[in-house]
């Protein structure tokens, strides 16, 4: 009997054709709607292989259900929805699609950044809806972006490449991070500084960090209140790693003067999540590696991974 694989959501059939010939692919056929729990858990008892989205929450109960699994690729660099623990201890592999995202994500975070310094959005929306009356001296004025200052909390691979386009626009760029990059600092002059004073010095603060217990709620009301009056935040990595009830505090209180956000702590975001509301935040759907060649990339690389698992080979970007 042909190894089964499931798939939580309808992906490119280019890309399933490899799969297809090989093994028993059954697939969730909708793009945007995650596939219902028991759906999941029912399909989970025959894989031997899932490959999950962001959305699916690969847990315990999830792993016990799929006595078969040997191997679970997401479709994203981070993890966060996969408790790897559980997959350590029952043997699954898990891996990702790190590196085939990394500029696209950056072209996204520096578009978010710019976006937000300068009201685009806002200013986009009133064009359409017949609110631009006329030109304005202070109308839609925002924050210049070259030569400002850019904090990078979290210096993997996509900070990096936030930074070398932030050398583009002449700024100068701080960063923090668990490791000291020292290649990039000597040949790019990044410097590297404590959080609070990132925090502090930067007229731009980017969150790239991953999402761990320890970088969960790292963005509070004590750090939002080290920034500048004129400071933006942007979060492009993972919600929850920003107290949104503090930022919407700060953001509504003047403490800080804007926020890009790319990513929510519920996705998609509730409605009622007053953040919404706020004038001076800029909101997108979680859209980071959303080009067409980067999400195929992924595509590939997932689909690469579950095949070497299941003829017997080590897949790259394993993260357990
Ligand atoms: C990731 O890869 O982790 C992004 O957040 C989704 O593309």
């Amino acid at each position: 009997m042909k190894q089964r694989i499931f798939i939580t959501r309808k992906l490119d059939d280019g890309v399933l054709a490899p799969l297809r010939e090989k093994f028993d692919v059954r697939m969730w056929e909708s793009e945007s709607e995650s596939v219902p729990r028991d759906i999941l858990l029912q399909e989970v008892a025959e894989v031997d292989a899932l490959w999950t989205v962001l959305a699916d929450n690969v847990d315990r109960e999830l792993f016990e259900m799929a006595p078969k699994l040997k191997v679970v690729s997401n479709l994203a660099v981070g993890h966060n929805n996969i408790d790897l623990e559980v997959a350590k201890e029952r043997g699954i592999i898990v891996t990702n699609t790190p590196g085939v995202l990394t500029e696209t994500t950056a072209d996204l975070t520096f578009g978010l950044l710019l976006a937000t310094a300068r009201r685009l959005m806002e200013a986009e929306n009133d064009v359409r809806t017949g609110n631009w009356t006329s030109w304005s001296p202070m109308g839609y004025t925002g924050m210049d972006v070259g030569g400002a200052t850019l904090g990078i909390v979290g210096m993997g691979r996509i900070g990096e490449a936030v930074a070398r386009r932030a050398k583009g626009f002449d700024m100068r760029i701080l960063y923090h991070n668990r490791s000291r990059k020292m290649d990039a600092e000597v040949e790019h002059g990044f410097e590297y500084v404590e959080l609070d004073a990132l925090l502090g010095e930067a007229d731009f603060v980017v969150i790239l960090a991953p999402y761990t217990p320890e970088t969960v709620g790292m963005i509070g009301a004590r750090e939002l209140g080290l920034m500048k009056k004129t400071a933006v935040l942007i979060n492009v990595a993972r919600g929850a790693i920003v107290d949104e009830v503090a930022l919407y505090d700060a953001l509504k209180n003047g403490d800080i003067w804007a926020a890009g956000l790319d990513v929510f702590t519920t996705e998609p975001v509730p409605q009622d999540n007053p953040l919404l509301i706020l004038p001076n935040v800029t909101v997108l759907p979680h859209i980071g590696s959303a080009s067409i060649t980067t999400r195929l990339g992924m595509m590939k690389l997932n689909g690469q991974a579950i095949m070497d698992v299941l003829e017997g080979r080590e897949p790259e970007n394993r993260v357990v």
